[in-house]
């Protein structure tokens, strides 16, 4: 192969002017007018740490972790240095060889999982975890529905959005999976009747992310394993966002001692450098591909780079104790925030979430608006849960820093001020 040098790295940075007349053109013009109004204008061009820094310079503080993606903070240096090594051994896979890099993440992903947990189908992204799940339960179990909680969120792929509690995201596409219900979140009773023995598969994020970030308690995931396994439904944790020690544990599901049939990761899993995706189950479920291993396939899932960055950060969260910090700076975090709550009662109904998952309700939506864009302002990102514009989350990095945690404090404080300032209410 002939290899032709050219100056690749060296490139300059586009303006804030043609990055957003490309959106317009060749993105979309909405999202532009959208990302204009609520990204301030800002590009963002580097990022280390819990920082994303923008074409001037300046820096915010990330507490809204991409949603989960940043849990070891921006290009963890220990992931960023496996990621280059790996380059330069072998990056996309044959799939034709064994891919020793996908069978190593799978034996790490048995041996940190709930109890039984033990083959691992390795994808992109967590709509595709969740895709492999819900193949995985009809082919295991012959049936076909599936039964979800209302204001969940699986994904915006077909059979994802089929399963997800929002109305919003799945009426324009319409029809979709046949046989998938919804039911109230934490309402034992609501599972006793909806979990018949017609059903295929019930998901659950143990702690709700776009929902609202919701806590579903030991009790009703203690009931769910007991009704799923009594009347042969699998039972499907999605761990996509809550997963890999977020709520101060591995998985959220750990604070219940409840192992499900299958589990789906992401987001976190690549260690905020690549993409990646796992649905994790157990011999029950697996042996829905028995004699049929190409049934359900990914190219790229599974590749050298993305699950040596996998690895990685799996090693990171152990040497660096990321449970235990997020139990701990989670907790400072709560304090901080539930004083705030208690300061301002007018504009702030609850704040509620485990580890570092936290959520803060308003009375109104445009509280939480103002709130975003009053923190912003001061240099910190936070942003909305998907399905509940009433609730901001906080999901910052779990080895943040304290002076971090203070000064993200600070900022909401002088933004809750401002909102009562502005928008001021009288209850
Ligand atoms: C709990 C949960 N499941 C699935 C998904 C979908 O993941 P992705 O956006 O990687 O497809 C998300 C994304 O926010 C999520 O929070």
């Amino acid at each position: 192969m002939t290899v032709v040098t050219t100056n690749i790295l060296e490139f300059d940075e586009p303006t804030l002017a043609q990055v957003t007349s490309w959106y317009k053109d060749h993105i979309s013009p909405d999202l532009a007018r959208l990302l204009r109004l609520t990204g301030f204008g800002a590009l963002e061009t580097r990022a280390e740490g819990s920082w994303v820094i923008d074409q001037t310079g300046r820096r915010y503080l990330d507490f809204s972790g991409g949603y989960g993606v940043f849990s070891l903070g921006h290009r963890h240096p220990a992931v960023v240095a496996a990621v280059k090594d790996q380059l330069d051994k072998v990056a996309m896979s044959s799939r034709v060889f064994m891919n020793p890099l996908q069978a190593q993440l799978a034996a790490k992903l048995a041996e940190i999982s709930p109890e039984g947990l033990q083959y691992s189908f390795i994808s992109n992204s967590g709509t595709e975890a969740i895709e492999a799940a819900l193949k995985m339960a009809r082919l295991a179990t012959g049936r076909e529905k599936f039964v979800s909680t209302e204001g969940s969120y699986h994904g915006k792929t077909m059979g994802s959005l089929s399963v997800s509690g929002r109305a919003k995201y799945q009426d324009p596409f319409r029809p979709l999976l046949s046989g998938c219900e919804t039911v109230k979140f934490n309402d034992i009773q609501a599972l006793e009747d909806a979990l018949t023995e017609e059903v295929a598969g019930f998901l659950l994020e143990p702690v709700q992310g776009e929902g609202g970030i919701h806590v579903a308690t030991p009790e009703y995931l203690q009931t769910a394993r007991r009704l799923c396994t009594e009347r042969g439904i699998l039972f499907i944790v999605d761990e996509v966002q809550s997963g890999l020690c977020r709520t101060g544990k591995w998985f959220a599901v750990d604070h219940a001692g409840v192992a499900p049939d299958i589990m789906t990761l992401a987001k976190s899993l690549g260690g905020g450098v690549m993409p990646i995706g796992a649905t994790i189950s157990n011999a029950k479920a697996a042996q829905a591909y028995k004699g049929r291993p190409l049934l359900h396939t990914s190219t790229f899932g599974g590749n050298p780079l993305a699950s040596r960055a996998a690895l990685a950060s799996l090693q990171v969260m152990e040497n660096e104790s990321l449970a235990r910090q997020a139990e701990l700076s989670g907790e400072i975090l709560k304090r901080g925030l539930t004083e705030l709550a208690k300061e301002f009662p007018d504009l702030v109904r609850e704040i509620r979430g485990l580890g570092l998952m936290l959520g803060m309700e308003f009375h109104e939506d445009k509280f939480g608006g103002s709130l975003i864009f009053e923190m912003v302002k001061r240099n910190v990102i936070a942003v909305y849960t998907l399905n509940q514009p009433k609730v901001i989350r906080f999901e910052p990095p779990l080895n943040v820093e304290k002076g971090e945690i203070e000064q993200a404090l600070k900022a909401v404080r002088e933004s809750l001020g401002e909102t009562r300032r502005r928008l001021g209410s009288n209850k």
